[in-house]
């Protein structure tokens, strides 16, 4: 039986490779994929999921816009890590098919409200639209069979020394999210960080024919430099928060409280995490088996390579 899935992103260099997961693994049917502006402006993150769509080969997975700005914070975007348009280099053909016309938020609700505890939510930009969607129905944190972010650190940030990107975009709307009446699995950079995509990934990847050459490689290496001490390659985020959904087997994780910062002078954006809480409302993934998590996402890789070549 599939895991059914609905992935909010902002793509992104690490998002695209998500969806690429999520469309492959013939374990995961991914029934609808939202967009929030983030990495770079709503327009831009939406095109590049209609792109993808139509690339990839998902066109009847519906596509929905959300919030293009933070709830209440000023805009702030990762174009210097993920290019201008938010693919790196990567160019695809022009999308022929539009998004649903609906918002983001209310496609969520609705998508989650047909069919209670079946669909499996999954976030890997800010958290704008998931806010937005739990102040207009608080019920999407019942009806979700799981729900599982990108985001956050127990140790060090990447927008700041404190905070990671996800919840640094919009920690409003982290702090709204942390807060409903479920359990968040955060993947955070702890973890994300472990799944780097080394020389040794990047030359198995390169052998995947067309389909690494257009899209997989450039995306995986766009911004790695290797000649920064100690930096094996550029971690795929966002992969693993679609991986846990089906290869939970691959992550160990522990119970925990998480709140967010939102009116810290040098912490704002930051994930307080405390393990031993009296009321956990998280789960916090904590180590990968990063061999295991390659081979798996090699092999659904290498199944949709198979269809590009
Ligand atoms: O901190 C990494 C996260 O920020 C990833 O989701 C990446 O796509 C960026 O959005
Ligand atoms: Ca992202």
């Amino acid at each position: 039986m599939p895991y059914k899935l609905l992935l909010d992103c902002d793509p992104g260099l690490d998002d695209a490779l998500a969806l690429l997961l999520a469309h492959g693994d013939p374990n995961i049917e991914l029934v609808g994929v939202t967009t929030v502006g983030g990495n770079v402006r709503l327009e831009n993150t939406t095109r590049n999921a209609l792109q993808l769509r139509e690339y990839l080969g998902f066109a009847t997975v519906p596509v929905s816009a959300g919030a293009a700005e933070p709830l209440t914070r000023q805009h702030r975007d990762a174009t210097h890590v993920h290019g201008t348009g938010g693919l790196g280099s990567v160019v695809l053909p022009p999308a022929t098919l539009p998004v649903t016309g609906i918002h983001a938020a209310d496609f969520i609700i609705n998508t989650l409200k047909a069919t209670p505890g079946a669909i499996h939510l999954v976030a890997t930009g800010p958290l704008t639209n998931i806010a937005i969607a739990l102040e207009r129905e608080p019920a999407i944190a019942r009806w979700a069979a799981s729900f599982t972010i990108m985001g956050g650190s127990y140790t060090r940030g990447n927008a700041t020394v404190a905070a990671e990107f996800n919840i640094w975009a919009d920690p409003e709307a982290a702090r709204i999210v942390f807060d409903a009446d479920w359990q968040v699995t955060m993947i955070g950079l702890d973890l994300t960080l472990q799944a780097q995509a080394n020389g040794s990934v990047v030359e198995r990847l390169t052998k995947l024919g067309t389909l690494a050459d257009e899209l997989i490689v450039p995306l995986a290496t766009f911004y790695f430099n290797p000649k920064v001490p100690d930096w094996d390659g550029q971690a795929v985020h966002d992969v693993c928060a679609v991986a846990y959904v089906a290869r939970p087997d691959l992550f160990l994780t522990q119970p925990a409280r998480v709140d967010i910062e939102t009116r810290g002078e040098f912490t704002d954006g930051m994930t307080v995490v405390d393990f031993d809480p009296p009321a956990p409302n998280a789960l916090v993934a904590t180590k990968l088996d990063v061999d295991g998590f390659w081979a798996y996402v090699e092999t659904v890789y290498a199944r949709v390579a198979a269809e590009h070549s």
